[in-house]
């Protein structure tokens, strides 16, 4: 059965409401609930004193009605007796003050008592439910991240960084703290970047971000560790925030759990944006399939307007069934919206349910559950097919914190340059994968590592072994420029990665917003002669080849004429280095040369505004086409297709897709039985 579902809060519902809850759950096809993950409070009322019996009942009520349960550990949301015995469990922010309490996810990670409590409860739930027949799994916590900057964390830094180090002499030069007299000769001397003390060592910033992300690691692992063992025949998940949530190395939090699952909400109260970015969406999903490269879960998936202080537009009819669609035919395996209803009290009084605050089914409940009568038909078939991508970027966490620490320039973005050169893909329709600098490349065709800051010995043999077994790699500016502990090469940059380029950058020049470029195409291709000068900026490498070929010129300022685009034979493959920074005039006619020359074709070629991707059930081939614009759109279909949302005629030749419309199709080879 295909798990589809929704976020429910029987601890937020009066219980007269439930069995009412589980019936029209189950009339609208939903099989699981997730639940329990801010009901501390309610499951241990008092300290050592524990509480199952209202959930119990609730998940009595809703077996009964053939809908399973992931609970939720509740660490995110302390109750407030622990927070008002022990106020220094309480985060740190990084102006150093400690965040008082009365919101969520404000706790220390690191706090060795928060450990304790954390155990406890943790332990006393597992064996509470380890035999429960409705529970299926676990999500550890909600939505880890914010650093902490708290004296339990300093003192765990300095353990982290004795094992990083081994010696202060070690960590001394590796930082550089020379620099402005700050050589340590304690572990305990070594200060937090608090923001207040201004801008920090950059090699100590970059290990305190990745403590940080340890940190949480580690706390989520101490709680992996209870459940498999007292619980051994459920899974477990964490729900992630997707591509651009950028305080934790998403790929070490996904490592050791069984699945990913994550939350998505492409139109909220703060962005409250009427057409959302859905090639940014895509790349949400695709990075949350990479992190295992494995089908992954959506656990929030928005039911309604969101709404904290503000409320954000409804969605639109046909709006949350299309995103909902989106996850799936970018590779989700099991969809759960957030949430059931609407609460009356809290913080989230106007983060609208698939129920509004008077419960009654209405416009949202019927369109999901139509939706989960078609899951009810075609779930199955969709269920584990994979998705076959013979494109992944690399995404680096180290580059990603390192901007953090120094943006280099304000108009840099590493997530927005990563989305710029993602859409050039996603325009054509190609499915892409998002991995780690550290991942076996081997099955891609092209590679693409957006400003890979932060270049160590292992990611550049990395490299360079995929380059010379065949593989085509792009490199972006900024690339090779910072050593593990943060320190600049003591190179021409691209630093490591100079030889696998063929070239060196001479000169680099950080050009603030009016000061344009623009570059020429020399390469002889016809993509790329059709390109017309496209403007470039914020960056301008000017490049030195060694052994590379020139692709473009910069045609101004003082280094017009001179290389700003080179392609390197390397082994059996090539590197592409783009040594400036451009949007789509210069990087869909790149991409495009690249497809060409790599012999990819897109899935298939469409109106803008509609997207298509493909998952594969061993031989059978299944297409996802979304309309994600008002209008009715027909496109031409090449062979013979069943429609696996609704009985028709099967397809052949045109299709015709409604506004916010979702076909979801089989490839029939034999066409008779289309
Ligand atoms: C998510 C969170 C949920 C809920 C939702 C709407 O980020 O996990 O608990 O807060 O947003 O704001």
């Amino acid at each position: 059965m295909f798990p589809f579902g929704v976020d429910y809060y029987p601890d937020q519902t009066p219980e007269k409401y439930w069995e009412t809850d589980a019936r029209l759950m189950q009339e609208a096809g939903i099989n699981v609930v997730r639940m329990a993950e801010f009901a501390w409070a309610l499951l241990e009322p008092e300290d050592g004193k524990f509480e199952f019996a209202w959930l119990d009942r609730a998940l009595a009520i809703l077996q009964a009605h053939g809908i399973s349960a992931v609970l939720g550990t509740p660490g995110s949301s302390p109750p407030a007796w622990l927070i008002h015995a022990h106020p220094d469990l309480l985060r740190v922010r990084d102006d150093g003050v400690r965040i008082p309490y009365g919101n969520r996810h404000h706790f220390d990670p690191s706090h060795p008592l928060y450990w304790e409590y954390t155990r406890r409860i943790v332990t006393q739930m597992a064996e509470h439910y380890a035999q429960h027949p409705a529970v299926i799994g676990w999500q550890i916590n909600n939505e880890f991240g914010d650093r902490s900057y708290s004296p339990e964390n300093r003192r765990a830094f300095h353990k982290w960084l004795q094992k990083r180090y081994g010696s202060l002499e070690a960590l001394n030069a590796a930082w550089g703290t020379m620099f402005w007299s700050h050589i340590y000769r304690q572990w305990e001397e070594i200060p937090l970047p608090l923001t207040i003390a201004g801008s920090p060592n950059p090699g100590l910033a970059l290990d305190y971000y990745r403590f940080m992300s340890d940190a949480y690691v580690d706390y989520q692992q101490m709680q992996v560790d209870i459940l498999r063992k007292i619980c051994p025949t459920h899974w477990i998940t964490h729900n992630f925030m997707g591509f651009g949530y950028p305080l934790i190395n998403y790929f070490d939090l996904a490592r050791n759990l069984d699945l990913v699952s994550w939350d998505n909400y492409p139109c909220d109260q703060w962005r409250n944006n009427p057409n959302p970015d859905f090639t940014a969406i895509a790349l949400g999903h695709d990075t949350m399939r990479g992190l295992k490269q494995k089908n992954f879960w959506l656990m929030e998936q928005q039911a309604g307007a969101g709404g904290w202080e503000m409320i954000s537009m409804a969605p639109r009819p046909g709006a949350l069934r299309l995103w909902a669609y989106q996850g799936i035919a970018h590779g989700a395996d099991g969809m759960v919206f957030f949430r059931w209803d609407t609460c009356r009290y809290g913080t989230e009084q106007y983060w609208h349910g698939l129920l509004d605050h008077h419960r009654q089914p209405s416009r949202r409940y019927y369109e999901i559950k139509q939706m989960g009568a078609e899951i009810a038909c075609c779930g199955e078939n969709i269920r584990g097919s994979k998705v076959k991508a013979s494109i992944a970027m690399i995404l680096s966490n180290d580059a990603r914190f390192a901007f953090q620490i120094q943006g280099n320039n304000p108009q840099f973005n590493y997530n927005a340059h990563f989305v710029d050169i993602y859409r050039a893909f996603h325009r054509r329709q190609i499915m892409v994968d998002v991995v780690e600098p550290g991942a076996d490349l081997s099955q891609y065709q092209i590679v693409v590592a957006p400003a890979l800051h932060v270049v160590t010995e292992a990611i550049a043999e990395n490299l360079k072994t995929y380059v010379s077994q065949g593989g085509t790699l792009v490199l972006t500016p900024r690339s090779g420029v910072k050593d593990a502990s943060n320190a600049v090469v003591e190179m021409h940059l691209p630093g490591l990665l100079a030889e696998l380029c063929g070239v060196e950058v001479e000169e680099y020049d950080s050009l603030p917003p009016e000061v344009k470029n623009q570059i020429e195409f020399v390469w002889p291709d016809k993509e790329l002669s059709a390109a017309e000068s496209p403007e470039v900026g914020i960056f301008c490498e000017i490049l030195s080849p060694t052994t590379a070929q020139i692709l473009a010129l910069y045609k101004q300022d003082y280094y017009q004429g001179r290389p700003a685009i080179t392609v390197n034979p390397f082994g059996l493959g090539k590197t592409v280095y783009v040594g400036t920074l451009g949007k789509e005039t210069l990087y869909q006619p790149l991409v495009n040369w690249l497809l060409e020359i790599a012999e990819i074709q897109g899935v298939l070629s469409v109106a803008e505004g509609i997207e298509v991707t493909e998952r594969w059930q061993d031989e059978q081939r299944i297409l996802f086409i979304l309309n994600h614009t008002t209008q009715n759109k027909i496109l031409p279909l090449p062979g013979h297709w069943r429609n696996c949302l609704e009985d028709s005629a099967p397809l052949v030749g045109l299709a015709s897709i409604p506004p916010r419309g979702v076909l979801v199709l089989a490839e029939s080879k034999d066409e008779n039985q289309a």
